[in-house]
């Protein structure tokens, strides 16, 4: 099946253009290798109202997927995870399990990132690290999950 994926890079600096989005740039060629068609992408601040919006706009577009990249850390200003979860309908939380354990590999710092998976409506909606390598590396951990789980959710719920 085709997967609409969206992407959103959440950075206060990226956003003012203090330094360049390296990270949306990257998901995105590693969507496209993974052969889903990029619908959306966005750049945000760490703000959750605009992580939000952004999400429910992506969604709007068709977006069954949307990856975001930033703000999973233990910073203050880090909200991305508050902010999904506040949308979201559950959270699957073997996508973040997985995304640490196996990014324990690469660093000591994984277990900084919250990172996680939601389902926000009918999209699933996975938050990466902020750094590049980081989100990719994180993406590919969970990919073999996200066909059978975009299948799922997209099904017209049947009146029961
Ligand atoms: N996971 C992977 N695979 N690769 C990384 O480089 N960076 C870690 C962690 N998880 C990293 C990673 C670091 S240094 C931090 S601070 C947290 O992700 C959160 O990053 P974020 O705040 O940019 O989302």
């Amino acid at each position: 099946m085709q997967i609409n994926a969206g992407i959103i890079t959440i950075s206060d600096r990226a956003s003012k253009g203090l330094y360049d989005d390296l990270g949306g740039p990257a998901l995105k060629k590693a969507a496209e290798g993974y052969g889903w068609k990029i619908a959306a992408e966005a750049l945000v601040p760490d703000e959750k109202r605009e992580i939000q919006r952004a999400i429910r706009e992506q969604i709007a577009k068709g977006c069954a997927l949307i990856l975001t990249t930033g703000g999973t850390g233990v910073a203050l200003r880090d909200v991305t995870p508050e902010a999904v979860r506040e949308i979201a309908v559950r959270e699957l939380p073997g996508f973040g399990e997985v995304m640490r354990i196996e990014s324990m590999k690469i660093t000591k710092n994984a277990i900084l990132s919250r990172n996680l998976a939601a389902v926000v409506d009918q999209a699933l909606v996975i938050c990466l690290p902020g750094k590049p390598s980081g989100a990719v590396e994180c993406l590919s951990f969970v990919v073999g999950a996200i066909p059978h789980c975009v299948e799922v959710l997209q099904e017209v719920p049947t009146s029961c």
